[in-house]
């Protein structure tokens, strides 16, 4: 949540800012601004998104060789030009940016106003930099030592960068529970939440950790900890690219990762799974392989469509591993009191690897004895790295709001963990691995042929693009994809949609039906079919509008429904990474035919770093 972008260095500031707060448009569109240094401190911020403050900001002197911007998912105080970062101290002399959230922030905000402070915005973000300007003055100081002070006093998660007018050439910056990166390049430096700002300019970047304040002055980049002791900055050399970052023709980031799920998929398998060889390899399930095949139960941790990933997985485990699984949103999970034995494992499934939720409950989890496999798309991500192994998804990266990309991707990691768990400990026959690798090595073409059928589905959304409510039903494998199919829909059009077990429909969600509800029904062939042939004659009996998503050449359901999509025949252990295409590509184009904003949905934000 929020993006934060900084520069120093010989190129002018703005530009390289306002094209970072661009890229990172996806972690927040409430508002946008930037801060410059020429001639004292200048800063311009805007309600609404970075095009608004571009406008805006166009006939603002802004020359300037250094420089911070963000970009804001509102958390405390609504949308607006007084609420936008950067926020300012009380003498004007220093800008901040932030990240996060100051829990603290209402005991401190009491102290200064009653030392006197006035305060221009609701945020928490304008006490802390007040904070740190008293501690300054207080202390007598320099701002460095200052915000190691403040900092050594605040409670809660940020990345924090700071410029003054006292020192013209340097950036201060800090982090604590949420993504600071900084790229070095020839000359100068560039912090942003996530490589994607720096990645045309240096692919050398340095991931900062918690409780770590870098300071970049003269072209040089310091790292300490809060006690002020150094830390040598670990240099890394980033793989990725400019292309992954780019709509490349495409009307939304959304439809070219739809696109580009076939190529993402086999990226994904590429050099683990070998079908015609017969081998499986992952690298990052070797240290604790053992601990894993011979866990008690597995425990996986995730949020919104990575929770659903968590759910699929449950079936694919329990089905090929014979070990219980327990899927749990993340949020519940470090608030409550869960119980961990020996020989449980967990696994947290993440895009962002950022999740503040999934986050925390690593680290309870860990406390508390558990070996933790990270499932995550982004490389360096702290999910990745505070996770004792795991799995990359290399969907790259992924700009829409809405995942789908990664979902698959994720898929694709969980499913080839569970085949190599239950080879490995003898729960499957080896003929059934053999054709499981297979099909999962065909499964990119699969993907392929299923978003062939991107015409028809946009008929049907444009058919039932103006209806209010919608049911997904799925069983099985599929029931998971329902209730991603209702997300997608609710994120991307804002229609209310419920994911519902088919069977369950008749235990509440049936008295909704008449022919007026529309209801998608994932049934493609698989060990539910005939049961779920029975719940479509259920919903077709009051009239309600039925949508199926069947498997190529079923000759029954198509002369009971409305509409069927086909998707090719897959194994119903894979079946997931097929039958959700078409429910991305529908809520995909109903969300465009209602003029909805699809790649950055209302209210929402791409990596949730706050909890
Ligand atoms: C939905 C979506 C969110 C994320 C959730 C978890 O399309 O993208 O529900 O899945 O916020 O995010 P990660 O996977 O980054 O932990």
């Amino acid at each position: 949540m929020c993006g934060i972008v900084a520069y120093v260095g010989h190129r002018e500031a703005y530009p390289v800012l306002l094209k970072g707060l661009k890229r990172l448009e996806y972690r927040g569109y409430d508002s946008a601004g930037v801060a410059v240094l020429n001639d004292g401190l200048k800063v311009v911020k805007k309600q609404g998104k970075v095009s608004v403050l571009e406008d805006h900001a166009a006939s603002v002197y802004l020359s300037s060789h250094i420089g911070i911007g963000h970009t804001r998912w509102a958390t405390h105080g609504e949308p607006s030009d007084a609420n936008s970062h950067p926020h300012t101290s009380g003498s004007g002399k220093i800008a901040i940016v932030h990240n996060g959230i100051i829990e603290n922030y209402d005991s401190l905000k009491y102290e200064l106003l009653k030392k006197g402070h006035v305060f221009n915005s609701e945020t928490d973000s304008e006490v802390l930099i007040h904070f740190i300007e008293d501690i300054q003055e207080n202390e007598k100081c320099d701002l460095e030592q200052a915000l190691r002070l403040a900092l050594q006093r605040v409670v809660g998660a940020y990345v924090v960068v700071l410029v003054s007018e006292d020192d013209p050439d340097t950036l201060f910056a800090a982090r604590k529970g949420s993504p600071l990166v900084i790229g070095v390049g020839k000359g100068e430096h560039f912090l942003a939440s996530d490589a994607t700002p720096i990645i045309e300019y240096t692919n050398e970047v340095v991931y900062v950790n918690d409780y770590e304040v870098a300071i970049i002055r003269n072209n040089e980049l310091s790292l300490k900890n809060l006690e002020n002791e150094y830390k040598a900055p670990y240099v890394q050399t980033l793989d990725m690219d400019l292309a992954a970052i780019e709509k490349e023709g495409y009307d939304h980031f959304m439809l070219k990762e739809i696109h580009e799920q076939p190529k993402t998929i086999h990226d994904c398998l590429r050099g683990r799974l070998d079908a015609e060889k017969g081998f499986l390899r992952l690298g990052g399930i070797h240290k604790y392989a053992e601990q894993l095949q011979n866990a008690n139960r597995i425990i996986i941790i995730s949020c919104g469509t990575s929770w659903h990933a968590g759910l699929v997985a449950e079936y694919i485990i329990e089905e090929l591993c014979r070990i219980p699984v327990e899927v749990e949103y993340s949020s519940e999970f470090r608030y409550r009191n869960p119980i961990i034995n020996e020989g449980d494992v967990l696994i947290a499934i993440s895009q962002s690897g950022e999740t503040a939720d999934t986050l925390v409950a690593i680290e309870k989890a860990k406390s508390m004895g558990a070996i933790v496999f990270g499932v995550c798309n982004v490389v360096g991500s702290s999910i990745a790295r505070t996770s004792h192994e795991g799995v990359y998804t290399h969907a790259g990266t992924e700009i829409g709001v809405a995942s789908t990309k990664a979902f698959t991707a994720q898929l694709s990691v969980l499913a080839m963990i569970a085949m190599k768990v239950a080879h490995d400990k003898g729960t499957i026959s080896d003929e059934r691995y053999h054709l499981l690798l297979k099909e999962l090595d065909a499964i990119s073409s699969k993907v392929a042929k299923a978003i062939l059928q991107e015409e028809k589905i946009k008929l049907i959304a444009k058919e039932i693009k103006d209806m209010t409510n919608c049911l997904y039903l799925g069983r099985g494998y599929n029931f998971p994809i329902a209730l991603e199919g209702a997300l997608k829909l609710k994120e991307i059009s804002y229609i209310h949609a419920e994911g519902y077990p088919a069977a369950e429909m008749k235990h509440g969600p049936i008295a909704l039906i008449d022919d007026g509800l529309p209801v998608i029904i994932v049934a493609t062939k698989d060990s539910y079919y005939e049961k779920i042939v029975s719940n479509i004659q259920e919903v077709k009996a009051r009239k309600g509008k039925v949508i199926a998503i069947v498997s190529e050449g079923d000759d029954v359901i198509p002369s009971m429904v409305d509409h069927v999509i086909e998707v090719p025949n897959v194994n119903e252990v894979l079946m997931p990474l097929v039958s959700v295409i078409p429910l991305q590509l529908l809520s995909y184009y109903i969300g465009v035919l209602r003029g909805c904003d699809v790649d950055q949905p209302r209210n929402l934000a791409k990596s949730v770093t706050v909890e």
